[in-house]
């Protein structure tokens, strides 16, 4: 039998093709509730879209470990023989939401799991790195990637001339401009939580430690005009890719490895392990594999469980925690309170980002809050309170960090090496590989200032000189050819 079709108050609807109004041509009746009710819903279909990585694709799936990494840490996720539902939204930096999907960007691979002791959030890139190094930046940065106020155009002059000014940017911009920067699917890419993050264990021991997910369907790229044809037609390839491939039962795969530094080996690296610039080099810290995720079940409804999706840093668990790397301390603020604008107070109500786990806290009231304060009692609102001993089980307790200097604000570039694993990079890549980083990069320099290509190609020089060389030769050839087609 259908449903019966109601208003949001559920009073039954018995026409909703033909408005009511006073005789058969009208006007309308301001009493036809039910005509104003379809017009103000729609009015508020949309939410603010991210300011960054607004245009998403996303899956449901489960994590399993295998490897045991208990000596490293007491969290119940990540221990052997664990399975736990999950959450993944893959997304591009810079475009809209109704930007193309094959854009060269970088992508967002953010994963959420459900853990028994609450959610356990890794929002990270599809690169091991990142552009800037101090969370300062991040605003400006962001303001080069998206619509110049005048033009209402993406604006390479802006992107370059900040690049050209932030050196520490170039070993990103160096996998942007790779093969990897523009991959085949979603399914394609690995996934890095790229910051440094803390792992502790029962005896109060703490380790730093880097996240990869490494695709098990292995890499597929894209070049820039293969791009451009699958964008000719379709724009929306990755949803398409990675939706479909769940229906037809082709569950995509990711291995997760680990790597480990012991705390206090932090202060004698040639680096600093804390910034986001920077990889470990696989030498020093090898990859250790402990488990994988599976993506195998579509969402039934995107705007409910993908857009509603609100991922953050500050999502962590027992025997996970943060680093001091500056841009993850900045992130454990900026992604809550985006949420609390982007989707409201109780955002953490909506199914999607609820934890599967008890929840008890001493928060009060707030819009759309449906549950009230989730003390356990409900007299006890407050604490300390004498009525009920609610909701503090004594958990494991972090250990406690170290800090030592002076509150100051200190230069980041002061003593950092930007260049050498960028070079590292350029290196391992073969001839072929290195001709379309040089041709990507020519490309996206199209029409920018040559007093900022000269600068930025003296970064370039000092990476390695046969980088510079290669843009340099890449945009002769480039002219020629415009000047061919002129
Ligand atoms: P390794 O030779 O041990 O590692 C090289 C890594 O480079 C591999 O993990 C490979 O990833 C990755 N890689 C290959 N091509 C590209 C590309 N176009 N864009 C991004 N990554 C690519 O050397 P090191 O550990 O000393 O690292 C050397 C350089 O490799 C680093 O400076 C960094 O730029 C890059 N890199 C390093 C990572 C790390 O965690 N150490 C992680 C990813 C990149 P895969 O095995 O997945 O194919
Ligand atoms: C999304 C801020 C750096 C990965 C976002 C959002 C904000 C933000 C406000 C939108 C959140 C939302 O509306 O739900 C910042 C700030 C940064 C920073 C302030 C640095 C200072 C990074 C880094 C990574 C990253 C270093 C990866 C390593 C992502 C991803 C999303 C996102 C994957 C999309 C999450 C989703 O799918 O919902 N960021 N970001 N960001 N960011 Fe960042």
């Amino acid at each position: 039998m259908s449903k019966r079709l109601t208003t949001t108050a559920g009073a039954p609807i018995t026409d909703n093709q033909n408005s009511a109004t006073a005789g058969e041509r009208g006007p309308l009746l301001m009493q036809d509730y039910q005509l104003l009710e379809k017009l103000a819903h729609q009015n508020r279909e949309r939410i603010p879209e991210r300011v960054v990585h607004a245009k998403g694709w996303g899956a449901i799936g489960t994590l399993k470990i295998t490897g045991d990494i208990s000596a490293y840490t007491c969290a119940k996720v990540l221990q052997p023989g664990t399975e736990t539902p999950m959450l993944a939204r893959f997304s591009t930096v810079a475009g809209e939401q109704g930007a193309a999907d094959h854009e060269r960007d970088v992508r967002g691979f953010a994963l959420k799991f459900y853990t028994e002791e609450g959610n356990w959030d890794l929002v990270g890139n599809n690169t091991p790195v990142f552009f800037l190094r101090d969370p300062y930046k991040f605003p400006d940065f962001i303001h080069t990637q998206k619509r110049h106020p005048k033009t209402n155009l993406r604006s390479p002059t802006a992107m370059w001339d900040y690049w050209s000014l932030s050196p520490e940017a170039l070993h990103q911009v160096t996998i942007l401009m790779s093969d990897r920067g523009l991959p085949v699917s979603p399914m394609h890419m690995n996934g890095y939580g790229s910051h440094t993050f803390g792992l502790w264990n029962e005896a109060g021991e703490r380790f730093w430690v880097k996240f990869h997910f490494k695709t098990q369907q292995g890499h597929a790229h894209f070049t820039n005009s293969e791009a451009a044809e699958v964008v000719g037609q379709s724009r929306e390839g990755y949803q398409e890719q990675l939706f479909g491939a769940i229906e037809a039962g082709n569950f995509p795969k990711w291995t997760l490895q680990i790597q480990i530094m012991p705390e206090t080996e932090a202060e004698k690296t040639s680096f600093n392990p804390f910034d986001l610039t920077k990889v470990w080099p696989h030498s020093d810290y090898p990859v250790m594999t402990i488990g994988e995720f599976e993506l195998n079940q579509n969402p039934e409804n995107y705007f409910a469980e993908i857009e509603n999706a609100a991922f953050s840093p500050s999502n962590t668990v027992p025997g996970i925690g943060a680093s001091p790397d500056k841009v993850l301390q900045a992130r454990i603020f900026s992604y809550a309170d985006a949420h609390r604008y982007r989707l409201g107070t109780h955002y953490e109500s909506l199914p999607v980002n609820a934890p599967k786990c008890p929840v008890h806290h001493y928060h009060k009231d707030g819009t759309m809050n449906a549950l009230g304060q989730r003390s356990g009692h409900t007299d006890a609102y407050y604490e300390p309170n004498s009525i009920s001993e609610s909701a503090k089980e004594g958990g494991l307790q972090e250990p406690p960090l170290k800090i030592s200097g002076d509150a100051d604000r200190y230069n980041h570039r002061d003593g950092n090496d930007d260049y050498s694993q960028p070079r590292a990079l350029h290196d391992l890549m073969d001839e072929n590989q290195r001709t379309r980083l040089y041709a990507n990069t020519a490309e996206a320099m199209a029409g920018v200032p040559e007093d900022i290509i000269s600068r930025v190609l003296v970064h370039y020089d000092l990476i390695s000189p046969e980088y510079g060389a290669g843009i340099r030769s890449a945009r002769s050839k480039l002219s020629e050819m415009h000047d061919a087609a002129d």
